[in-house]
């Protein structure tokens, strides 16, 4: 194993990565697809991709309870840092080591307003370089991109990709999306949660393995995979 993956539905994900544990965010109390409760976790690092209320969560309560660092954009930092959370802002384009790993902001085609309105600057996706040189796609909200060929040159282990269309690309568009990519491996996000996002990720695996050569491991909540 070199790092195990939690997924805890929408697009809520843990990883830990050499003992350290990372989550990507973190929305517990209003996600009806998971049972696990915010109180239980102790990350090391939360990771927030934009502004909206389904990604930032109950981050501000996790911080509380854990003193986690956040990594995000350097408005929604700013936003965080006011309410007590230990930061490190970053931006689109940019990286930073970590005792996990390299994270890198890359774009999102995507909205960012913060729960109370407030701006949360451009949405990101991260991609994440393990110390074993892993590369780990977390695509937070997004349209189908052109410069996700970009992000696939990098050599990709593995790709959260959501499929839930209406807010995000859906099915259709999430399979050209891993056509650009080429990862290893596939993990569906963003699906299920409402209805308005309902959609069938096995169905999905299916189209995506007899038409590229990526594995995707569909992740009940709250199971774990080590890849
Ligand atoms: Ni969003
Ligand atoms: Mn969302």
């Amino acid at each position: 194993m070199t790092y195990k993956i939690t997924y805890y539905g929408h697009s809520t994900v843990g990883l830990e990565i050499d003992g350290l544990q990372i989550l990507i965010d973190p929305f517990f109390k209003d996600n009806p697809s998971t049972k696990t409760e915010p109180i239980a976790l102790k990350p090391d690092y939360i990771l927030v991709s934009h502004g909206h209320g389904d990604h930032v969560g109950d981050t501000v309560e996790i911080v509380q309870q854990s003193g986690a660092k956040v990594i995000t954009n350097a408005e929604i930092a700013r936003w965080l840092g006011d309410k007590g959370a230990e930061v490190h802002p970053q931006h689109i384009g940019g990286g930073h080591d970590y005792p996990f790993g390299y994270v890198k902001l890359t774009q999102a085609v995507h909205g960012s307003a913060l729960p109370d309105g407030s701006y949360g600057g451009m949405p990101a996706g991260f991609l994440i370089t393990t110390g074993k040189g892993e590369k780990i796609y977390h695509a937070g909200d997004t349209g189908l991109f052109a410069g996700m060929s970009l992000i696939g040159e990098e050599g990709i282990h593995l790709a959260l990709l959501p499929i839930g269309d209406n807010y995000t690309m859906g099915p259709d568009d999430a399979l050209r999306a891993v056509k650009l990519i080429q990862p290893k491996y596939a993990i569906p996000i963003h699906y299920n949660t409402w209805d308005l996002i309902a959609q069938d990720p096995a169905a999905w695996k299916k189209r995506v393995e007899s038409e590229t050569d990526t594995i995707v491991h569909v992740l009940q909540a709250d199971k774990s995979i080590e890849l």
